[in-house]
């Protein structure tokens, strides 16, 4: 399966912007774009649509979403649903980010909800987990992870394909911060992971690519990329600007 390099623009682009940076980005990467790594970008709700339009065609390219409330259609004021953003040209969505459940409340159980749903509904899920400060000098690394894959996986069905499930693990000291884990903490983080996948789902689990997330920069991303069950990076800051994400997906 190819590496899979997402970009997490967050809250930030206007629509004309998003779509000249996603159209940079095509253009940054003709004829660049390795054959084993994909490209997703990930833009805030109000871009779908320019950003679609300009990786619309794009082979090696996919758009995304950073949310979603798990239900059809439906009374849920303010939120949008998985068939609107299949709609709207997206294959993937996160569930789970940090700053969802640090920031805006967003408990084990929901994050669960939204991935099970979102994979019945058609869409790749990238579940998104990792440790705070606090709970790594604690020594909780293991049984913070346990615990939200466990509950990210909760409503999963049995037979996932592996290409459908992505786990993106953020430590989140280190996003946003300049802090990139370091080779070992990354190695060690995503090899506890992939035992956690594996004992969940038997072979597959083996085979679900694991992104690593939280400052990643065109200088450390090729250092990053060569460390085992490393198998992609979901990019924050560097991925705003073209050239900077560009060399990312290329290192
Ligand atoms: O989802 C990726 C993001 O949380 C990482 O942010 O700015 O540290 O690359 P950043």
């Amino acid at each position: 399966m190819k590496k899979l390099m997402a970009a997490n623009w967050k809250m930030y682009k206007l629509r004309g912007e998003a779509g000249q940076t996603a159209a940079d980005l095509v253009a940054a990467l003709a004829g660049k774009l390795p054959a084993d790594r994909e490209v997703l970008v990930i833009p805030p709700f109000t871009a779908l649509g320019t950003t679609g339009e300009a990786l619309a065609g794009q082979a090696g390219f996919a758009l995304g979403a950073q949310n979603f409330y798990p239900s059809s259609q439906g009374a849920f004021t303010g939120e949008i649903a998985p068939e609107m953003l299949l709609d709207a040209g997206c294959s993937y969505a996160l569930a789970g980010h940090s700053e969802r459940r640090h920031i805006l409340g967003e408990d084990d159980a929901m994050v669960g909800r939204k991935v099970g749903f979102g994979l019945k509904s058609g869409l790749s899920m990238i579940l998104c987990v990792g440790e705070k400060v606090e709970e790594r000098k604690a020594g909780e690394l293991e049984a913070v992870l346990r615990r939200q894959i466990e509950a990210g996986l909760a409503e999963a069905p049995a037979d996932i394909a592996p290409e459908k499930l992505a786990v993106a693990y953020e430590p989140v000291w280190a996003i946003g911060t300049g802090l990139t884990a370091g080779p070992e903490e990354v190695a060690e983080a995503h090899a506890l992971v992939r035992s956690m996948l594996v004992e969940r789902l038997g072979a597959v689990g083996g085979n679900i690519r694991i992104l690593y997330g939280g400052s990643v920069k065109p200088g450390n991303a090729g250092q990053l990329l060569g460390i085992d069950n490393v198998d992609g990076v979901l990019v924050g800051g560097a991925s705003l600007e073209a050239g900077s994400f560009a060399a990312i997906v290329t290192a």
